[in-house]
């Protein structure tokens, strides 16, 4: 685990990006799982502007939808479906036939996980993912408790998760209860992972993440055992403890 404190948000998104970037150049064709989220948003903006300005072509990848609340439409407003498409694959050009949804509404939800689990591991798993901190520590939507084996599963969200959520979409209530995510096992077998962790309110779960305890209680804690992972944490995030 490399760690990289930049001096603000900006610069982290834009390191991020620059990161991202350089692996896709190695790998045109990459199996990508981008998180929504508000953290990866200036990453995802500053990648538009890496393929408008310098020719950077993200055309090639294959995109892993990350999450998705339950019984939620891909038109619904809440859709992490419709988040991911206009955030990170149409700035990117990349063609809808080379996303690989996760459908948080169909109708046989275990199945539907299967089937998702199925496809990546057809595609040799995934090269890159780009994850977001959860304030209690989740990947993804895998609460915690989450062990590093747990599979693509259907999951309640935590209390904790229902406020953190609620800032997205107006209110608490408007936040489903239940999601569907891909699993610990998919995200901890990611060739690269990039986790962007940005303002004072995660100061707590990042230091927890990178020094705490590996433990169920904190899923983002399996991320210390892996050598490939790259965390992009701003000063707010950092605190006042010695760079790393
Ligand atoms: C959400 C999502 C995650 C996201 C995380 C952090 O609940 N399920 O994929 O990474 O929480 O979000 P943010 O970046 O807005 O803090």
């Amino acid at each position: 685990m490399r760690v990289i404190v930049a001096d603000n948000y900006e610069k982290l998104s834009a390191l991020a990006a620059a990161e991202f970037a350089a692996a896709v150049g190695a790998n045109p064709r990459a199996t990508v799982m981008p998180a929504t989220g508000n953290t990866p948003m200036g990453m995802y903006q500053e990648l538009a502007k890496l393929r408008e300005n310098d020719g950077t072509d993200f055309t090639g990848l294959t995109v892993f939808q990350l999450d998705a609340y339950r019984d939620i439409g891909r038109d619904d407003f809440r859709s992490l479906y419709g988040w991911m498409m206009r955030s990170f694959v149409e700035p990117l050009g990349i063609p809808e036939q080379a996303v690989v949804r996760l459908a948080g509404d169909a109708i046989d939800p275990e199945l539907e996980c299967a089937s998702f689990e199925q496809r990546v591991h057809e595609a040799g798993g995934i090269d890159i993912t780009i994850l977001g901190l959860g304030p209690n520590g989740h990947l993804g939507f895998n609460e915690p408790p989450s062990l590093p084996d747990a599979p693509t599963r259907r999951v309640p969200l935590t209390p904790e998760s229902l406020v953190s959520n609620s800032v997205y979409w107006g209110g608490e209530e408007q936040v489903p209860t239940e999601a569907l995510t891909a699993g610990m096992t998919i995200l901890l077998a990611a060739k690269q992972v990039l986790l962007v962790v940005s303002g004072e309110s995660k100061q707590g779960i990042l230091a927890r993440t990178l020094d705490g305890p590996i433990a169920p209680g904190n899923p983002a804690s399996y991320l210390q055992q892996l050598p490939n992972v790259i965390v992009f944490a701003d000063r707010a995030a950092w605190g006042d403890r010695a760079l790393p």
